[in-house]
């Protein structure tokens, strides 16, 4: 087998890193973090497809994010339904012609001791989280594979997904090591397509579901003292771990979590 030759040329940053005319999918694109990435990858010259359940959300987005020089299309998509994530997809290679990077951001937070949850918000995690990213990546994939000229996809997990907590994250957390195992699973079953399987597991960060715990100063060391960086990430924080690994940068990177937790796992 002839060893794989890259120019010293290609490793500029400029080259590393070009994402210009790609084309990602971002679903819970109006959601804090989807929305960071989705502004961040346009900067970078990248072409959107929008997605989530909040329709006005996504058009303003999708309206500021052509004024950035890129194409945006908002799609309206419950992650859950396999028949609305099949059309997102279908519509989106009608539009754009392909789909380079899928960064699966559409997630449900919920915390409820188990002896409290009703099966029904379990269900309602799992399903969002478990089921949408699985979904999502399934109906990507079919598509990357038909084009056969690889991808990245970038699913969300979380730090809860590796540690346990004592706080009603029986089901967002075991939903998050879903994800995780799921994203190592799928980077195996698809590396002979060159389609790379990655995650990036967040800490806290702010958004306007954790602003209520963050900006009460007490209740707030509570998260950050288990953060050795001692801060709380913002949604931007994120964007360079995305854009490193739906770039050549990573091109031999996949069935990896990132933590992305001012180094919270390490602990
Ligand atoms: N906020 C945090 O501190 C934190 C920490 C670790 C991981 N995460 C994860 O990051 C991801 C994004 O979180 P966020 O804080 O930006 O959340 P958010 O609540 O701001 O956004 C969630 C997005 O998901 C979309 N969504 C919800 N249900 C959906 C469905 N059924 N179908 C399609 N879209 C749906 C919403 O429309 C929204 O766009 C989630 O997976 C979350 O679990 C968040």
């Amino acid at each position: 087998m002839p060893q794989p030759h890259i120019t010293s040329n290609e490793l500029v940053t400029s080259k590393l890193f070009d994402l210009k005319g790609k084309v990602a999918l971002i679903t819970g694109a109006s959601g804090a973090l989807g929305m960071a990435v989705a502004r961040g990858l346009a900067v970078n010259g990248v072409n959107l497809v929008l997605s989530s359940v909040e329709k006005e959300a996504l058009q303003q987005l999708a309206e500021e994010i052509r004024g950035l020089g890129v194409k945006a299309l908002p799609l309206y998509c419950d992650v859950t339904s396999e028949s609305q994530v099949d059309g997102m997809v279908d519509e989106a290679v009608a539009g754009f012609g392909k789909i380079d990077i899928l960064f699966t951001c559409a997630g449900l937070a919920h915390r409820e001791l188990l002896v409290d949850q009703s099966l029904e918000n379990w269900r309602k995690v799992m399903d969002v989280n478990v089921q949408g990213t699985l979904l999502c990546c399934k109906a990507v994939a079919k598509d990357m594979i038909k084009r056969g000229e690889g991808g990245s996809i970038i699913t969300v997990g979380s730090v809860r997904g590796h540690h346990a907590h004592r706080d009603g994250y029986t089901g967002y957390g075991t939903s998050k090591a879903a994800v995780h195992y799921l994203t190592k699973t799928l980077a195996f079953e698809w590396a002979e397509h060159n389609i790379r399987v990655n995650s990036i597991a967040p800490c806290i960060f702010w958004s306007d579901l954790t602003e209520p715990m963050l900006s009460d100063d007490k209740n707030a060391q509570k998260y950050l003292a288990r953060i050795p960086l001692g801060r709380a990430a913002i949604p931007e924080d994120f964007v360079g771990a995305v854009v490193f690994l739906a770039s050549a940068a990573s091109s031999m990177v996949t069935a990896h979590i990132l933590s992305v937790d001012g180094g919270v796992v390490g602990g």
